[in-house]
């Protein structure tokens, strides 16, 4: 039987972070084994927001590079960036003319985007999950393995491919979310009700994936928590000891009974301190691969024309079809 289709990727905007990592990267090198993956660097996205082009540039590949040294196979995953597959912006075009306004409108990110750019409210913010339908649909993908942030791009996505299928026949694969519960939404080491995101402006509040071991400490080390000293999941009134737990738990594989009985009598010095070293040696092979990784241009070049010779060829297939049944000469 053939293996099902994964796709997804990440915007090429800003430095990763560890909610990417355990969100999304960790579970797809988990999933790469089992199925057909297609993962891949979002740069068309990252034009939603202004970007200096050299920076844009060395995103794109200190993303790839991150891929490889987290452990993503080049010769068994497709592994491409968007832009090189120019499919993606015609089918996300054609898609654009089978979605409303109105369905767009309440997605939750363009809500959030457009109320952090204020003075950048452009088209493409707008539209952005059409492109990113475009993405999910032109692989035929069974699965697309995402944090919780992205579930209502791929309900949209869904709604879109069920209209498109219904007047033209089944042209697209309609794809499941795949959100892994304990990695499902990583939150902000300073403000524990609010997702740990590229874009936070309290630096603390965030480990990107290249900080140094000591930095990472220091930030677990003036991590929020309460004043009951308890380690204990309860998300709801502990947030921030919630979400301490719940990286601790997508690191080491342990249940939330199983970290509680850990830390029974022990405070929250102990737990951070022991939180921030699992990441902190979970981080350290990968930062090491990524720094070497990133030197050899000549072999990031060979991976990404490699992947997109292979992407290019189920793209071009599914666009085909498309034009064929639409009318597109
Ligand atoms: P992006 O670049 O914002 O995030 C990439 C992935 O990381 C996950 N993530 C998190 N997971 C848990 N906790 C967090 N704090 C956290 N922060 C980020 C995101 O859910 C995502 O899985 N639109 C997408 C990129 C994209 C895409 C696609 C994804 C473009 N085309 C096609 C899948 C399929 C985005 O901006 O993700």
């Amino acid at each position: 039987m053939d293996k099902k289709i994964i796709l997804s990727g990440i915007q090429a905007t800003g430095k990763l972070t560890l909610g990417n990592y355990l969100g999304a990267i960790d579970n797809w090198v988990k999933m790469q084994e089992e199925y057909d993956c297609y993962y891949m660097i979002a740069n068309l996205h990252s034009l939603t927001v202004r970007n200096d082009p050299e920076e844009l540039k060395n995103n794109t590949l200190k993303i790839l590079a991150i891929y490889i040294a987290a452990g993503l196979d080049p010769n068994k995953n497709t592994i491409f960036i968007q832009s090189q597959i120019k499919e993606h912006a015609e089918l996300g075009w054609i898609l654009d003319c089978y979605t409303y306004m109105g369905e767009l409108s309440r997605m939750t990110q363009f809500k959030d985007k457009s109320a952090k750019h204020a003075d950048n409210i452009n088209a493409g913010l707008f539209t952005y999950p059409v492109l990113m339908a475009a993405d999910i649909l032109l692989y035929q993908a069974d699965l697309v393995p995402v944090g919780e942030d992205q579930r209502q791009h791929l309900e949209i996505t869904r709604d879109i491919a069920e209209r498109f299928n219904k007047v033209y026949g089944k042209t697209f694969v309609i794809p499941d979310a795949y959100v892994r519960k304990e990695s499902a939404r990583i939150m902000g080491l300073q403000d524990p009700e609010s997702k740990m995101s590229k874009s936070a402006t309290n630096l603390n509040d965030v480990i990107f994936l290249e900080d140094e071991p000591e930095v990472i400490l220091k930030k677990f080390k003036k991590a929020v928590t309460d004043s009951e000293n308890k380690v204990k999941f309860d998300p709801e009134n502990k947030p921030g000891v919630s979400n301490l737990m719940q990286i601790y738990s997508s690191i080491t594989s342990k249940t939330m009974p199983e970290i509680e009985s850990e830390f029974n009598g022990k405070g929250y010095g102990d737990f951070k301190m022991t939180v921030a070293n699992s990441v902190i040696d979970k981080l350290k092979p990968i930062q090491e691969k990524y720094k070497e990784i990133l030197n050899n241009k000549e072999y990031l070049e060979e991976i990404y024309t490699k992947g997109a010779e292979n992407a290019r060829k189920m793209a071009s297939k599914t666009l085909e079809d498309v034009k064929q049944k639409i009318g597109i000469l």
